[in-house]
């Protein structure tokens, strides 16, 4: 089976199709982004995108997202530069530990994805089950309302970070 991984394809061996997405990712790829936190679906910190939807990939097996892309926090920034996400959690403070950080802006991401201009009530429903033990959320909920602004202000392409070609952008 092939898997398409941040835009590269992957061959992947029969004997890794009942394996974990993350273990795949982790140990195959050596793509570390994705977290192992609890390792049973409860914590999100191993959140990749599978086509547009958030998954946990620890409760993911590979064989169940064949024909998806997947994007994972490394395949997330542009060549040039942060994504407007990463920006926002660095900028806003929404990064301490750093351990559940991937998950968070994955999840952001398929909410951006889905609603691009959310209010604080659905960013926090998107990411209720993201687990922090650090920043307290509100950091975290305030860089996601502030890169889903700069995207729509800008006119950036929610997967890739970049303008979108042809299109007048829209600063304030
Ligand atoms: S490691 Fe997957 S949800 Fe916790
Ligand atoms: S920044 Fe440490 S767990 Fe979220």
């Amino acid at each position: 089976m092939i898997l398409d991984v941040n835009m590269t394809k992957v061959q992947v061996n029969d004997e890794d199709l009942d394996k974990s997405l993350l273990s795949f990712l982790r140990e195959n790829l050596f793509l570390t982004g994705a977290k192992d936190g609890c390792g049973r679906g409860l914590c999100g910190a191993c959140t990749v995108l599978a086509g547009t939807r958030a998954v946990r990939s620890c409760i993911t097996p590979v064989r169940k997202v064949a024909n998806k892309r997947i994007l994972t926090i490394e395949g997330l920034a542009g060549e040039k530069d942060m994504h407007p996400l990463q920006k926002a959690f660095l900028e806003h403070g929404a990064v301490q530990c750093g351990f559940c950080t991937p998950g968070m802006i994955m999840s952001s991401l398929a909410l951006l994805l889905k609603n691009p201009a959310p209010g604080p009530d659905e960013v926090k429903k998107a990411l209720k089950g993201n687990l922090c033990r650090c920043t307290g959320y509100q950091p975290i909920v305030e860089s996601v309302l502030a890169a889903a602004e700069e995207i729509r202000n800008k006119n950036i392409e929610i997967i890739g970070g970049r303008p979108k070609a042809g299109r007048e952008t829209n600063r304030r």
